[in-house]
């Protein structure tokens, strides 16, 4: 990870995206020789910006060698399983019969859509928060007893996947008609008063609790500690007030994160 000619790096770009990227890649069994396109697949992905066409043109260009790339794997790991993710599920399905090609492929991309995106902010948020606190060295010393409440501030996913109401109901005040789309706010149930103690949502709950949250566990342990010990002197190279954050209602997560490293 070095720094530009300025002597700032894009946290972002060089540690929150590559390393999600490659660990839901690994997970899934994609092999060593493409991931660096399945890194610049990810970052198509996180920074797809609906307001520029070259941004949708790459996020096309990703969506397709995503799709290629898993139909081939699918295919490759049934001749040749390996210890991966994919081949687990080419055998269940094979033994069960239950899963088609097709919903392989979808389940491969699931996994990408629903980890990385969230993983890549998840990192980005955390950093920072730790960046701009007064010593943020002093946190990494003691993360293991901080890491719940650091993490929870930083949780980059404001809403629940959408639900759809079966039946009238009224929750509180509001009637919800039959068939209406129902977002859940996961920031609300969190900074509710009421909580009362209450565990986090950041992860979900109930049947459709997050299927990442230990890999989310894992990159964060990994990545967060790792950076501050191999730069202990890293800091944010513009004031925190300045950083910025996407234009979205459905991520919490920052364009860009420009950090100094050394000095
Ligand atoms: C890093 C931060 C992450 C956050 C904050 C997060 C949050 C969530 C939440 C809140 C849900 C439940 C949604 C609901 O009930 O509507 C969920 C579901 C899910 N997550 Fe995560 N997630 C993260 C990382 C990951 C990763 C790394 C993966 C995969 C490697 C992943 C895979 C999934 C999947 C497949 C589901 C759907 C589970 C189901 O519907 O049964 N997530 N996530």
């Amino acid at each position: 990870m070095s720094e530009n000619a300025s002597g700032t790096v894009d946290l972002l770009d060089k540690l929150c995206v590559p390393v999600p990227a490659l660990v839901i890649g690994e997970l899934l069994g994609v092999p060593a020789d493409q991931h660096g396109e399945l890194r610049d697949a990810a970052t198509a992905m996180v920074t797809f910006d609906a307001s520029s066409q070259e941004s949708a043109i790459r996020l096309v260009q990703a969506v397709e060698w995503l799709a290629g790339t898993f139909t081939n794997l699918v295919r490759a790991k049934r001749n040749e399983p390996g210890d991966d993710l994919i081949s687990g599920w080419v055998r269940a399905g094979d033994d069960a019969d239950i899963l088609s090609e097709d919903e392989l492929v979808s389940l491969a991309f699931l996994m990408m859509l629903a980890g990385l995106e969230n993983a890549v902010h998840l990192c980005g948020n955390i950093f920072a928060a730790l960046l701009a606190s007064d010593d943020p060295l002093a946190t990494i010393e003691d993360w293991s007893a901080r890491r719940g409440t650091v993490m929870e501030k930083a949780n980059p996913l404001p809403f629940a996947i959408r639900r759809f109401a079966i039946e009238d109901m009224t929750i509180g005040e509001h009637p919800i008609p039959r068939g209406d789309t129902v977002l859940l706010s996961l920031f609300g149930a969190d900074s509710d008063p009421a909580r009362d103690g209450r565990p986090s949502l950041m992860f979900g709950r109930g049947p459709h609790y997050c299927l990442g949250a230990p890999v989310a566990d894992l990159i964060v342990d990994a990545v967060v500690p790792g950076l501050f010990v191999r730069y202990p002197h890293a800091r944010l190279s513009i004031p925190e007030s300045e950083l910025e954050f996407r234009p979205s209602w459905r991520a919490h997560g920052l364009v860009t994160l420009p950090v100094t490293l050394a000095g």
